[in-house]
């Protein structure tokens, strides 16, 4: 039987790592092998392409070459982890996947919505997430919970970036009702109190 592929989303400082292995310890206890892995990278090759898309360099990047080298990345991952795991009966819980490419580059970079689903479905044909958990927080208290150590090039995007990427993912998650949405402004407790329930009713789901 095909595993469930499960992706976690969220603007920055949002708790990601920490709630990922919540995810995966849950799933673990509900008797499924998972394998974990993330967006963009997995592979050796897509954590190239990802050092590559997150580097701060001098040269301008096009928002079409950083789209693509997305779709790059993913295509690799998708060839070589994903598939494979689903197809072994693995769960997959994947931190970031297209939800974040319709977020990043089409709300905060501003490409066409058009390009993304055109290369969403050269590349992974009909699969999609069968459940998506979005944490949710302001960008300004995201932001101000980063340490101190170096911003990626997107997390050094303007504050006007990180509200429509955020508004991109509210109105996906109102729209699709794989995507659920955890409030990750209140303490760490209650953030994992929903991600407890809504990972609950997903694995009795079946
Ligand atoms: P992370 O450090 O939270 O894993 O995210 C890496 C960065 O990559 C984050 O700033 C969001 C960005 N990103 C995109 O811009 N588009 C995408 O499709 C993905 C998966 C990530």
């Amino acid at each position: 039987m095909s595993g469930r592929f499960v992706t976690l989303e969220g603007g920055e400082g949002v708790g990601k790592s920490t709630n990922l292995k919540l995810v995966v310890e849950l799933i673990e206890a509900g008797g499924h092998t998972v394998v974990t892995t993330r967006e963009p990278g997995g592979t050796p090759l897509a954590e190239e392409i990802r050092a590559l898309i997150l580097g701060v360099r001098e040269e301008p990047v096009s928002g079409l070459a950083e789209l693509l080298l997305i779709f790059a990345a993913r295509a690799q991952h998708l060839a070589q982890v994903i598939q494979p795991a689903l197809d072994a009966g693995s769960w997959v819980v994947c931190d970031r996947f297209t939800d974040a490419t319709y977020a990043y580059q089409g709300g905060g970079r501003g490409l066409p919505m058009a390009q993304i689903e055109a290369l969403e479905t050269l590349v992974q044909g009909s699969l999609r997430p069968d459940l998506t958990l979005y944490l949710d927080v302001p960008p300004a208290v995201g932001h101000a919970r980063i340490d101190d150590r170096p911003l990626d090039r997107l997390e050094q995007e303007a504050a006007a970036f990180h509200e429509a990427v955020r508004t991109v993912y509210l109105d996906r998650s109102a729209r699709e009702e794989r995507i659920r949405v955890v409030d990750a402004s209140v303490p760490l407790e209650s953030v994992q109190a929903q991600i407890r329930t809504i990972v609950g009713e997903f694995l009795a789901d079946g």
